[in-house]
């Protein structure tokens, strides 16, 4: 989907009134989804202004249709598949995908595949700072969206406990197989 057509803004004072029907739930009961709309209406600003994260909205229309929420991130984990020129640093350099959702009307229109890809994009083509990978904590319900996009794996297998009270038999094999395969979420 181009997202051309859609206006993009830092969330500011400015827009409180497009967001206040923004609703990613869908049609089933979601608490955690529930947060998520919770974030954009009543914390996602104040992040903003204290530096905890940067909310940006697409708008339609005038209205909210999608958010992410970006801030920095360094991984530890040594078993990251990392070259080895790097495999002594501390950390690796990473971009934290901290919040992200779609408007319901929107779900399965292409849009957040395409917010995703602009999200990895930037990160690549950024001049002033770099960021080898995109971290994010998926809820465990979204799980099966990101696997859709074969640059993801899961890095913490404790997970996978989670994971396995939401997730059909073919999306934790996915995740199995992934695991084995190590740890290649860099962009
Ligand atoms: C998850 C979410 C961000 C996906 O955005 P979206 O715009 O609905 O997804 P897209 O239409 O861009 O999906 C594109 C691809 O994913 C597939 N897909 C869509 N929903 C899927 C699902 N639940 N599981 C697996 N694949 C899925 C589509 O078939 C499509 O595949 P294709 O490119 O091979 O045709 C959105 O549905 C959402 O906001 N959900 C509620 C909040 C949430 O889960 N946020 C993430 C928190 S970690």
């Amino acid at each position: 989907m181009p997202l051309k057509k859609f206006e993009k803004h830092l969330l500011s004072e400015k827009w409180q009134e497009s967001i206040k029907d923004f609703d990613c739930v869908g049609s089933k009961d979601n608490s955690n989804f529930e947060k998520l709309n919770d974030f954009l209406k009543n914390e996602a600003l104040r992040y903003n202004q204290e530096n905890y994260s940067r909310t940006n909205i697409y708008l339609e229309n005038g209205t909210c249709v999608a958010y992410y929420s970006l801030a920095m991130n360094a991984i530890k984990d040594p078993r990251i598949n990392i070259e080895d020129d790097y495999k002594s640093l501390k950390s690796y350099p990473a971009l934290f995908l901290t919040r992200f959702a779609i408007d319901k009307r929107y779900h399965k229109s292409g849009i957040g595949k395409a917010i995703l890809n602009e999200i990895i994009k930037h990160a690549y083509e950024n001049k002033e700072i770099a960021s080898k990978f995109l971290f994010l904590d998926a809820y465990p319900e979204s799980i099966s969206w990101y696997l859709g996009n074969p640059l993801f794996t899961i890095l913490y297998s404790d997970m996978a406990e989670r994971i396995e009270k939401c997730c059909e038999a073919r999306i934790i094999k996915e995740l199995n197989v992934r695991l084995k395969k190590g740890y290649e979420l860099r962009i």
